[in-house]
């Protein structure tokens, strides 16, 4: 009988070894004349069970992990294809407590099939929504993403479908559709993972967007750091065109859209929309002043509707299932789920897609199992680089964009960094203006010089030169940064410098914060 054998070719899983076990099975299992086929997947999210290995069977897939090459022969040995208990064994896949507690809308299919197989995709769901997309207007698509609540998951939680709306209203004989795939946040990964694993459906959510204001060009801006899913991207776009759903005739509908990849210049600021349509147009990534915003005049001045990864790649399940269906996940304005992405000193790093209103504990404990060095977490950086640090006593917030916006912070991407007790703060507050410092485009001057000098007033503090004093400094430099700044990464930088200080004033040698009477 032949045994299906499922190994994961993501980023995460190679990276471990992930091409030296699937060899190591086919040569293993082929030494004692076993038949087997080896599919490869994306990864099912469980970054400390990969290299994970799966195995078919009638009750489900049977999961092993990690495997390293040298574990391969004593799993063939102890009856892994046919899915027998061994050291490495974690039963059904999908009743691993981590899996099993998550709501995967927009990643249900990411581990699961072969992500360069149309007829896999088609066969869970695939290209539904577009069918049904195709059936409606552009006003009546614009609707649909409205009612679902789906808000951008790029940072900014903009609302999507009034977003697509600007450009919808916007005339003009050219339109264009643009994904945000430079995921320059430190601690994200789901727009890599969902581009490996499911590409189709960021296909997918792009030909929609392109079907609601009738444009008929698409790029995806990729991160220069992520050549595998940049061959996945064109591999499958390949496929697209050859199958109908890309090019002038989508599935005979006599709509056309074209799409290509294009690669990112590697510099965190071109992850913001109107430096990224510099770079897009050959420029350098330089910010641009808004109005008008992109979805009026964005890719060569042409209305544009600019996405991230996650937030195009949900948008097929809303017209698969519905846009009550969608939005009935969530709480208050943050509706549906979103991919979390656990990362830094934690056991159960990975991914976790829950709706919005589970706690950061929950997410910390629940699913991360606590710090990986073993010691208390004493703080977690929500949202890349410019999210803030919350401590302990926070840890109750629930993820949802009001609630964190009520504590001075910011989901952003969606990925936690966790921080040990031995984390010293007033460093990471200096780490996060010199990030600024190098990373500013330069465009205006309470970013490219405020961070600079930033650096300079916590070195001082560190070094206790006038602290009180240069406390006060920093304190209106981040003012002047937060309300000057002509975009989001001098004028978010504040929010983790302001944090550190907050929540840990003595990491910074003060000892009485509320003698500083600072807000
Ligand atoms: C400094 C900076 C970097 C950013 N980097 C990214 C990024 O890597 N990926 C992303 O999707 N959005 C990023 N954004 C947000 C984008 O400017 C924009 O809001 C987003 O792509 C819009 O898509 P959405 O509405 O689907 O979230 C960044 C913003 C700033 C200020
Ligand atoms: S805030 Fe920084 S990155 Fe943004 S426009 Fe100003 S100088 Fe450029």
């Amino acid at each position: 009988m032949k045994a299906t054998v499922y190994v994961s070719r993501d980023l995460s899983a190679l990276s471990l070894g992930a091409e030296f076990v699937a060899f190591a099975i086919r040569t293993e299992a082929e030494k004692r004349g076993h038949d087997v086929e080896i599919i490869r997947t994306g990864s099912r999210g469980m970054a400390w069970l990969e290299p994970l290995v799966e195995v078919a069977t009638p009750n489900g897939r049977i999961a092993y992990g990690p495997v390293s090459k040298g574990d391969v022969a004593s799993l063939v040995d102890g009856g892994f294809l046919e899915g027998r208990t061994h050291p490495l064994y974690q039963g059904l896949t999908e009743e691993i407590p981590y899996f099993k507690n998550q709501e995967r809308l927009t990643f249900a299919r990411v581990g699961v099939i072969d992500p360069l197989s149309l007829e896999e995709y088609v066969r869970l769901g695939g290209y539904k929504g577009l069918a049904n997309a195709l059936k409606l207007s552009g006003r009546d698509i614009i609707k649909e993403v409205i009612d679902s609540g789906l808000r951008g998951r790029g940072g900014a939680a903009f609302p999507t479908g009034i977003k697509w709306m600007t450009a919808f209203d916007t005339p003009s004989i050219q339109k264009y559709v643009v994904c945000n795939a430079d995921e320059g946040d430190s601690g994200t990964f789901s727009d890599r993972m969902i581009m490996e694993g499911d590409p189709f459906v960021l296909i997918e959510g792009m030909t929609i967007a392109a079907l609601a204001i009738n444009a008929t060009e698409g790029y995806i801006y990729l991160r220069s750091e992520y050549p595998h899913a940049e061959r996945t991207l064109n591999q499958v776009i390949a496929t697209a065109y050859q199958e109908g759903y890309l090019g002038d005739d989508i599935r005979g509908s006599g709509k056309k859209f074209h799409l290509e990849v294009r690669r990112g210049a590697g510099a965190y600021i071109c992850g913001e929309e109107t430096a990224l349509l510099e770079s897009l147009e050959g420029k350098r990534g330089l910010i641009r002043y808004r109005p008008p915003l992109p979805a009026v005049a964005g890719l060569f001045s042409k209305p544009t509707i600019l996405n991230n990864v996650i937030t195009l790649a949900s948008v097929p399940i809303i017209f698969e299932k519905g846009a009550a269906f969608y939005k009935n996940y969530g709480m208050g304005r943050s509706r549906g789920t979103l991919p979390f992405q656990l990362a830094g000193n934690i056991k159960r790093g990975g991914l976790v897609e829950k709706a919005f209103g589970l706690t950061i504990r929950e997410l910390l404990y629940d699913f991360g199992g606590g710090s990986f060095s073993g010691r208390p977490i004493r703080t977690v950086q929500v949202g890349g680089p410019l999210g803030a640090y919350l401590p302990e006593s926070q840890f109750d917030t629930p993820m949802d964009y009001e609630s964190f916006s009520a504590i001075r912070a910011m989901i952003g991407h969606g990925g936690l960094v966790a921080f040990d007790d031995t984390v010293d703060m007033a460093r990471m507050a200096r780490f996060a203006m010199e990030f600024c410092a190098n990373e500013s485009c330069g465009k205006c001057t309470p970013c490219r010089i405020g961070s600079t000098r930033g650096v300079e007033v916590i070195d001082k503090i560190i070094q206790n030169r006038n602290r009180e004093a240069n406390i006060h400094l920093l304190h209106d430099l981040c003012d002047v940064m937060l309300n000057g700044s002509l975009c989001g990464l001098g004028g978010l930088i504040p929010y983790p410098v302001l944090s550190a200080v907050r929540h840990f004033p003595q990491d910074f040698g003060i000892t009485d914060w509320e003698a500083l009477s600072l807000a």
